[in-house]
């Protein structure tokens, strides 16, 4: 285990400080919609033209559960999720389609009444931030870039960027495991690795709170791994922050294996596990953000005062 109190000399931002400090300060509230519905969050980006993957079917209301799940018969893969969801809950990962419906990530059989099921759950507000009723939507698998097939298992790696002001501070990836159920969320049991900004290597990795090295399932080594289309993939981040107008967002980027990095969701109240990844704090970069006035810079400029900054912490 990190101790968290040798972290705290380290600059470690915590979770009062962030909600004072940095959600509440720098992200007005009328914007939250705009990131905690994953469908919003899309069409901004479709608008900047920022890749996204594509929305195969949606259930508003139960009624519209049966016509979801008629559209989705057919296809092989996809991903079901709730419009207002996070840390992976309710995310369900369709691999293939089989006789009797499906294959989830986990080698599970989906029925198609398992699916109605799930959409019924999420349409009903089971995961949704607010608990209130949910929008259920299919979007199309992204596909693991070949690079990172070494690095992880079951599913997707994904970027997450924080930045604040519309400089990147901090960056780690997830890579799924078996047990984390086709996602990358550290919740589901996610390997998180902190990667240098400048490099868009992996520099240090845990499992929860645990330091590791190697991938559990894949026995690969997880640190000082070139991660693939790294710059592109920030750019991408840095893009969907400034469409939105928030200060301080968490930005969750998919490198597809044709498509290239694709934007995923923003989070206005992105975790501090990215630390533990990183073993390293945020503070120290948070603060030289705000006195550098970033405002005024282009977003080449701000990826350059980023890397800066992560380099001389
Ligand atoms: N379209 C997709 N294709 C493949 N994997 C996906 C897709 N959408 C989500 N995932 C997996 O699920 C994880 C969580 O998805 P995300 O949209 O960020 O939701 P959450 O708000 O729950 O974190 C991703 O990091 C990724 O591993
Ligand atoms: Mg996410």
């Amino acid at each position: 285990m990190i101790p968290w109190r040798s972290l705290r000399r380290r600059g470690v931002l915590g979770i009062n400080q962030r909600n004072i400090d940095f959600t509440t300060f720098e992200n007005p509230r009328r914007l939250y919609p705009l990131v905690d519905d994953k469908l919003k969050t899309k069409a901004i980006c479709e608008a900047a033209v920022i890749p996204v993957a594509p929305v195969l079917a949606k259930a508003e209301y139960h009624a519209d559960v049966r016509r979801l799940v008629a559209d989705l018969r057919g296809r092989g893969d996809f991903v079901l999720k709730p419009a207002t969801g996070a840390m992976g809950n309710g995310i369900l990962v369709i691999h293939e389609a089989t006789a009797e419906g499906w294959l989830g990530a986990n080698g599970r059989q989906i029925t198609p009444r398992d699916l109605a099921y799930h959409a019924e759950s999420i349409v009903s507000g089971l995961y949704a931030l607010s608990g209130r009723p949910d929008v259920a939507f299919a979007e199309e698998r992204l596909r693991i870039h070949p690079d990172f097939a070494r690095i992880a298992r079951g599913g997707v790696p994904d970027l997450r960027v924080v930045v604040l002001r519309g400089v990147p501070v901090m960056a780690m990836t997830r890579l799924p495991t078996s047990a984390s159920g086709g996602r990358a969320n550290l919740h589901q049991g996610a390997v998180g690795a902190g990667v240098d900004l400048s490099t868009g290597r992996t520099r240090s990795a845990v499992i929860g709170t645990t330091p590791i090295d190697r991938h559990p399932d894949t026995g690969e080594r997880v640190t000082d791994y070139p991660l693939p289309h790294f710059a592109e993939a920030l750019r991408t981040a840095l893009r969907a922050t400034d469409e939105t107008r928030l200060g301080y967002v968490g930005a969750d980027v998919v490198v597809d294996e044709e498509r290239g990095p694709v934007l995923l969701e923003l989070n206005a109240r992105p975790g501090l596990a990215i630390q533990l990844a990183n073993r390293g704090g945020l503070l120290p970069r948070l603060e030289r953000i705000r006195k550098a006035r970033p405002q005024t810079l282009d977003l080449e400029e701000r990826l350059d005062l980023g890397r800066r900054i992560a380099e001389s912490d």
